[in-house]
């Protein structure tokens, strides 16, 4: 029996496919005390160019998909590093594997390898130390963020031609988070019957994030669309909009235009573009990425333009403290997306959260497209207070997962928890 400080006995990575069918890592840590964590890394589409390496093979095998060595790295080099090592520690942890790559990026391990092993490390402190992982993370841990659902596909998630990847719902208005679970799904549901009325069954068909990609050309059919489902559930009151433009798929180096809504458009055409959408939709809250990663000026000039509404930095960002100080001292933003794959483990992750929130930035905890079951995104979320999850919309298990470990730490909590609701940009 381990006295207070429970140490790693072993380490295995084994290669699993994720909700597209590509393959991903899970990992196991075992610790003295008999108890493991395990943890599943999640992979995104619309990658931007500062995010963690994520290491493929590049072999023949799952189209060069394959994982196998980043799980090399995990028993090879990492599992030798970290056995007899003390698993509560999770900065050491976390600091120890960074040195052991060496690179600014991780691409010599793998940030997947490395995120791995961060995630499983903290489930498995987590379990010999009989606390639930949010509290293991945080004392404070209380919160319940405002589920952001994406409802309506479009962009690098879908088959269709909207450019705008994803347009959500956000029920500010529930009072709990079993009441806003209840909410999406009832949208859900209703938005699948006016879809099929307009556009046919074929509109129904799902995109890459569990919302629909019905065959759509503008950003203002989506938001009638969804506006209109909402009304029909009979929940227009409760709901706010957050979009992803994911505008650095959609701009043209060469041309240093966005293709967006049908036309090229300069980054001054494009903030008057948010700016009509906004005013035209008044209840849209958050917009994600409406500029490419690299556009500080034009990401100023949203922010500038659009004083109420959070400007989420995803791609410009990419939960990295380096572009986080950049994006923060030009103005470019007023939100963080928080993604923990981006920086490759949970320490830097919430270290670049809780960066963020110290200065004025509301943090928007986020899934990727390429997910599993793995739910530690929520205990995460929770730790760190946050307002908003970007959550994706409420069909397969890999969405479920998030939702459903909301609702088990909400009875959890008890009357302890606090559904953030309409004070979803607070910061922490
Ligand atoms: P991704 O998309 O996971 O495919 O990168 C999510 C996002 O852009 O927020
Ligand atoms: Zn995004």
């Amino acid at each position: 029996m381990a006295m207070n400080a429970p140490t790693i006995t072993d380490i295995r990575a084994l290669e699993i496919i994720d909700n597209r069918g590509r393959p991903t890592i899970r990992a196991r840590v075992y610790v003295d005390t008999g108890h493991c964590g395990y943890a599943d890394v999640p992979c995104g589409s619309s990658t931007g160019s500062y995010e963690a390496f994520d290491l493929r093979d590049g072999e023949s095998r799952y189209s060069g998909r394959g994982v196998r060595r980043a799980i090399a790295n995990i028993h090879d080099v990492l599992r030798p590093a970290l056995l007899g090592q003390e698993v509560t520690a999770q900065r050491q942890l976390d600091h120890l594997m960074v040195e052991l790559d060496g690179t600014k990026n991780k691409s010599r391990l793998g940030g997947n390898a490395i995120l791995a092993i961060s995630m499983a490390a903290a489930q498995a402190a987590a379990a010999a130390l009989d606390m639930p992982l949010y509290r293991y993370l945080s004392a404070e841990g209380h919160v319940l963020a405002v589920p952001q659902a994406c409802l309506i596909n479009g962009g690098l998630h879908a088959g269709n031609d909207l450019d705008a990847q994803e347009f959500c719902i956000m029920p500010v208005g529930s009072p709990t988070m079993a009441e806003a679970t209840r909410l999406v799904c009832e949208v859900f549901d209703t938005l699948k019957v006016v879809l099929e009325k307009k556009h046919g069954k074929l509109s129904t068909n799902f995109g890459e994030d569990g919302g629909f990609a019905p065959p759509l050309r503008a950003s203002r059919q989506a938001m009638d669309l969804l506006s209109e489902a909402v009304e029909q559930a009979g929940y227009a009151d409760d709901v706010v909009y957050g979009l992803d433009i994911a505008a650095t798929p959609l701009y043209d180096r060469a041309s240093g235009t966005y293709r967006f809504d049908g036309r090229q458009r300069t980054s001054d055409e494009m903030v008057a573009v948010m700016e009509e959408l906004v005013l035209d939709y008044p209840k849209i809250v958050s917009i994600e990425d409406p500029m490419q990663q690299d556009d500080l000026e034009g990401w100023k000039a949203v922010v500038d333009a659009l004083p109420g509404v959070l400007i989420v930095g995803d791609d410009l960002t990419a939960t990295n403290m380096e572009r986080l100080r950049l994006a923060i001292g030009a103005g470019a933003m007023t939100a963080l997306l928080c993604k923990v794959n981006q920086i490759g483990t949970v320490t830097e992750a919430m270290d670049a959260a809780r960066f963020a929130q110290r200065h004025r930035c509301p943090v928007v905890m986020s899934v990727r497209s390429g997910e599993t079951e793995d739910d530690i995104l929520t205990d995460i979320s929770v730790a760190l207070n946050a307002g908003v999850f970007k959550i994706g919309g409420p069909r397969g298990s890999d969405r479920g997962a998030n939702f459903n470990r909301f609702l088990e730490i909400e009875a959890e909590l008890g009357p302890v928890a606090r559904y953030a609701g309409r004070d979803y940009a607070r910061l922490a």
